[in-house]
């Protein structure tokens, strides 16, 4: 089921197509809403087919779950699944991918450097008329922007999704001073046509949601390494206490404890305000895990085990 207002929203502004780079958590669960709500074609981009892969079980087991839900019937919901994969396009050449696009979406590595690198490539492949926008956790939107072209950048900005995509409602957009207001109707439209609520904010470290979020998280942290209570207690606490529907220990673990860790770091070396910060100091036993592989659901371990 598609919204008809919705559709012809990003249909008005002329979005028909969209690359997603980056099939992991995010990049998936972005290509999946897009397809699916906002009904536009997709390319899904990773560096490899063993990663495009993953992005598309991520994308096929969710949507398993929605249309179980909607549809009694089996034959139905594969058909409704077939039609949204039917508008995902898998990639692993992002110059193809972006020559192509109306809108690209980065959800790559949170690394301002890799990201920088990777936005530079789509300036150079990208139509004049594409739209770029970055789902970074914590990175300033500028500093990403300012690899690229100075009449790109008036068509920059954040485009910040929660996980799990498709059940989080909301997308924080972020402007940089040289967006172009037509370029920010533009997402909030394709937003809004992906079933989301936006909400904008400034281009500070962590927008809203984040900046409350990850103080939380680590101070979850330091709460247990002065052992004060354990992980399994304090996640019990917050949902019981605080009514979270996760604990910050099951949060991070959702997460991903390496993109966690690369969030706070980031902060602590150099955010605006936030640099040298108590509140951001990085946290060892976050990096013993890190440092041990353990990811978090994603790699089958990390503050807890998953099966
Ligand atoms: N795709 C489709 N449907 C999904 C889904 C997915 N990936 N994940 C969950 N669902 C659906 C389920 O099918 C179920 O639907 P019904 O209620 O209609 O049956 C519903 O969501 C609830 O799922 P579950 O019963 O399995 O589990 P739950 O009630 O514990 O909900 C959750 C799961 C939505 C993830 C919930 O635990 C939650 O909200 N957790 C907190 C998530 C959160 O805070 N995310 C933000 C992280 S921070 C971030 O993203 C920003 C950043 O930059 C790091
Ligand atoms: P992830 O580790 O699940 O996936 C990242 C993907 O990017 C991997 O598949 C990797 O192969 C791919 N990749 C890396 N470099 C690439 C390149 N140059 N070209 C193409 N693909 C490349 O990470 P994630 O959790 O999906 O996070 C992606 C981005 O979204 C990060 O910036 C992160 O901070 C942000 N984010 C994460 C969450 C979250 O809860 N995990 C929520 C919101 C935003």
């Amino acid at each position: 089921w598609m919204p008809a207002a919705a559709l012809a929203t990003a249909a008005n502004h002329n979005v028909k197509q969209i690359s997603v780079i980056g099939a992991g958590l995010m990049g998936a669960g972005i290509a999946q809403v897009a397809a699916h709500q906002a009904a536009v074609r997709v390319q899904l981009v990773d560096t490899s087919q063993a990663h495009l892969q993953k992005g598309e079980s991520i994308i096929l087991a969710s949507l398993k779950r929605i249309f179980k839900k909607k549809s009694a019937d089996a034959a139905d919901a594969a058909r409704q699944t077939d039609e949204v994969m039917a508008r995902i396009t898998l990639s692993t050449s992002t110059e193809q991918s972006a020559a192509s696009s109306d809108v690209l979406v980065e959800a790559i590595v949170e690394n301002l450097e890799a990201k920088r690198r990777l936005f530079r490539q789509l300036d150079a492949a990208a139509p004049a008329h594409a739209i770029f926008a970055s789902n970074t956790s914590s990175l300033p939107i500028a500093d990403i922007a300012a690899a690229v072209s100075a009449t790109r950048r008036a068509q920059f900005a954040g485009l910040h999704f929660f996980n799990p995509v498709p059940q989080m409602k909301l997308v924080e957009v972020i402007r940089i001073g040289e967006t172009q207001p037509q370029v920010f109707e533009t997402l909030l439209a394709l937003t809004k046509a992906m079933g989301k609520v936006p909400v904008s904010c400034k281009d500070t470290p962590g927008f809203i949601v984040n900046r409350l979020l990850v103080p939380y998280m680590f101070e979850a942290l330091r709460l247990v390494e002065r052992g004060d209570a354990t992980k399994e207690d304090v996640d019990t606490a917050m949902k019981l206490g605080a009514g979270y529907p996760m604990g910050p220990f099951e949060l991070m673990d959702y997460v991903g404890l390496d993109t966690t860790k690369f969030i706070n770091d980031g902060w602590y070396q150099s955010g605006k305000g936030l640099q040298g910060s108590k509140l951001t100091e990085p946290s060892p036993l976050l990096d013993q895990l890190v440092a041990d592989g353990k990811f978090g659901r994603k790699s089958g371990e990390g503050f807890y085990a998953y099966g």
